[in-house]
């Protein structure tokens, strides 16, 4: 038996989320709203989040579908979703409307709901502009498209062919280079400037690429940027565990239902909320590194996005808690990561 473990953390949040809309917002708001306090809420909806309005209208749906106790305790902090057609006066609104945080660069056809995304970054050079003027994040999937290009490559190759460039042209503008997945990426950010900072996946560093192969195909581990060699993942776990303040939470949780999981061409997604800040803890446990878990999932975000620290504490205790096999999702199901399983941390 090993002996029981505790710790009190500041409460977390989330920097990168997906809680999808209608239905769907009920049955996954209250699993983070739980855990973290706040949450970056990606806008790549069906009909993705391009403007102020929209924005405005995401996050009223957003707080209507959360559970009352939480209405008043989690905030949704909304996000942009960056077109070739975005104009630097919508920018200037969206920062002025005080809801919306930051901008996000899907490179177009990258992953889910992207095909309106960007297809030239070249066109959206007016926009960055003023997002660094207005100190306002871009948040960055990094991969290239090219399908010349080989799918465990694309982070890599996306440095080099966009993310070193712009960080050169615009070498005030924040940048978050969003859920990392490869020792080039970790090692990018350590040598950029203080601007750039990378959110962390708890199931980039919990798994390896085995894990979508393991005695046959896995779709409940695909998801985009794929899971990587086992050399990345313990750069990873380096890099969250090291302190080091360009790194942060961002659990990238992306449910789809069960079904489109389970299909001739499954969504690329992986739930994970129903364990946002225990796998972590988990991760953090294993590698000696408790004492930084804190810094991490509650510090490192606000100091990079310029908000206050959360306040409040929350509890975690090690301790054993099974996980479902699925988890409502509207009149669907979703398979949680995991599914079966067990949690080895839990909230008091
Ligand atoms: C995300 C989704 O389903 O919205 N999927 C994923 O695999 N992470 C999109 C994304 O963040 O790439
Ligand atoms: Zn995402």
């Amino acid at each position: 038996m090993t002996a029981s473990k505790k710790i009190t953390l500041t409460r977390p949040d989330d920097w990168h989320l997906h809680v999808r809309d209608g239905e769907i917002l009920s049955s996954v708001l209250e699993d983070t709203a739980k855990r973290f306090s706040r949450a970056i809420i990606m806008p790549n909806l069906a009909d993705p989040v391009t403007n102020t309005e929209k924005a405005e209208q995401y996050r009223e749906r957003i707080i209507n579908a959360l559970p009352n106790d939480y209405k008043l305790t989690f905030e949704p902090l909304m996000t942009l979703y960056l077109t070739n057609r975005t104009s630097t006066a919508e920018i200037r609104k969206a920062w002025d409307s005080g809801f919306i945080h930051a901008v996000k660069w899907y490179p177009a056809g990258a992953t889910t709901n992207s095909d309106k995304g960007v297809s030239d970054i070249v066109a959206c050079y007016d926009v960055l502009e003023v997002m660094a003027e207005i100190g306002m994040p871009l948040l960055v999937h990094g991969e290239v498209t090219d399908p010349t290009v080989d799918v465990f490559d694309r982070e890599k190759t996306f440095i080099d062919q966009f993310l070193s460039g712009i960080i050169k042209n615009f070498p005030t503008l924040k940048v978050v280079f969003e859920h990392i997945t490869t020792e080039h990426a970790v090692q990018f950010v350590k040598d950029a400037p203080a601007y750039v900072g990378a959110t962390i996946t708890a199931h980039h560093m919990l798994l390896n690429r085995n894990a979508l192969f393991t005695g046959g195909i896995r779709p409940h581990h695909y998801c985009l940027p794929v899971l990587k060699r086992e050399n990345h993942r313990k750069a990873l776990i380096e890099a969250a565990t090291s302190g080091n303040k360009k790194f942060f939470l961002g659990t990238d949780s992306a449910p789809h239902s069960q079904k489109a999981k389970e299909n001739a061409c499954g969504c690329a997604g992986i739930y994970s909320s129903h364990g946002g800040i225990e796998f972590y803890a988990e991760i953090f446990d294993k590698a000696g590194a408790l004492d930084k878990l804190e810094a991490f999932a509650s510090f490192h975000g606000p100091d990079f996005y310029g908000l206050p620290r959360n306040r409040d504490k929350i509890t975690l205790s090690r301790k054993q808690s099974p996980i479902p096999e699925t988890v409502p999702f509207g009149n669907e199901s979703c398979v949680p990561l995991r599914a079966g399983g067990t949690l080895e941390w839990v909230i008091d």
